[in-house]
């Protein structure tokens, strides 16, 4: 993919190596105007459609921040319950409604396929901000982002790393659009540890094994976890036919500080797509890591907004006029 100039992101398989660095490169420009530094007026007048049909707070918020930041408004409809969704009209029909009043759309919803099939009846780019156990493109393009300038620090790369994925792999979206992009690079050993109940789907490891990586699987934590990437996932009850079902899983991996020291390198990177739940039954990371400098996880939300941005920008064919409608910050900002 190289002209994303009114082109829908619904899948990471649209995705090369291309691509991916023409995104991270425009993410790398938007940090003055994310650090509020500076802000920028591009979008002046545009609208995004931030249309989330499932419960989100990090990407339907960092869609609506990363629009208002480049200078545009931002129109929501959140739950299937207050939209005619719920009153039978088509996802097709919905998109050709939604995308006349928008620019771009951001949607989530939770049946796999059905950002793809919005996305047949929009007039303006889709973007997919998470459909069901399917994929999660705007998050594993921020995770490898954030892996990316993480290795960076410990003068690492992604070629040659080894990252081990915890937690509920059979559900979890973000793992699978994760691996599909990593899968681009070159000699990743990846350590999947779940339930035997929630592995990874066989496709996704097709995908690593035929592209040459090595893929160790495990159910037992302790052992695995001496990676440069530890990437932890959350069991996803709300994807479960029977949630109570869940509850036999949650809980069963858990990292805190003594674990780290005990199992994993000095410098292994912890990362979480987040929300961690942090109930007492679950508890998978826990809040004594919060001051550990190797928690990546509220840097992984603040690429986010980066990534966003970028994906903005290139959708709408105005990544080189940003520094044009550019001006001072006259409030005041954080450090
Ligand atoms: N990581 C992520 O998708 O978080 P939300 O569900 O809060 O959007």
């Amino acid at each position: 993919m190289n002209d994303f100039a009114g082109s829908h992101i619904l899948s990471v398989n649209q995705l090369d190596r291309e691509a991916i660095s023409t995104i991270f490169a425009t993410a790398n420009t938007m940090i003055p105007y994310a650090q509020r530094k500076k802000r920028t007026q591009v979008l002046d007048g545009a609208i995004l459609g931030n249309m989330f049909f499932e419960a989100s707070t990090r990407t339907r918020v960092s869609f609506g921040s990363a629009f208002n930041l480049l200078g545009g408004f931002v129109r929501e409809t959140t739950g299937i319950s207050s939209s005619a969704l719920s009153k039978g009209e088509s996802l097709y029909d919905t998109a050709r409604v939604l995308s006349s009043y928008a620019d771009v759309i951001a949607m989530r919803h939770p049946e796999s396929g059905s950002v793809a099939e919005f996305a047949t009846g929009s007039l303006v780019p889709v973007i997919n901000g998470g459909d069901g156990t399917n994929e999660h493109p705007t998050q594993a393009l921020l995770d490898l982002y954030t892996i990316e300038k993480e290795l960076a620090g410990n003068v690492q790369s992604i070629d040659n790393m080894h990252i081990a994925m915890v937690g509920d792999l059979k559900f979890g979206r973000t793992v699978h659009s994760l691996s599909k992009l990593l899968a681009q690079y070159k000699n990743i050993t990846f350590s999947l540890i779940s339930p035997k109940e929630l592995a990874m789907p066989d496709e996704v490891i097709s995908i690593i094994e035929n592209a040459g990586h090595r893929v160790i699987i495990s159910d037992v934590l302790e052992g695995n976890l001496n990676a440069d990437i530890l990437y932890l996932t959350r069991i996803q009850e709300e994807r479960f036919p029977n949630p109570e079902e869940a509850n036999k899983y949650r809980g069963q991996f858990r990292l805190n500080q003594h674990i780290y020291t005990q199992y994993c390198k000095s410098n292994t990177v912890i990362m979480h797509p987040l929300p961690r739940d942090s109930r007492k039954e679950a508890n998978e990371l826990d809040v004594d890591l919060n001051v550990n400098p190797n928690l990546a996880i509220f840097r992984q939300v603040e690429n986010g907004v980066l990534i966003r941005m970028a994906l903005f920008a290139l959708t709408l064919g105005v990544a080189d006029q940003v520094t044009q409608h550019e001006s001072e910050v006259n409030w005041f900002s954080r450090k």
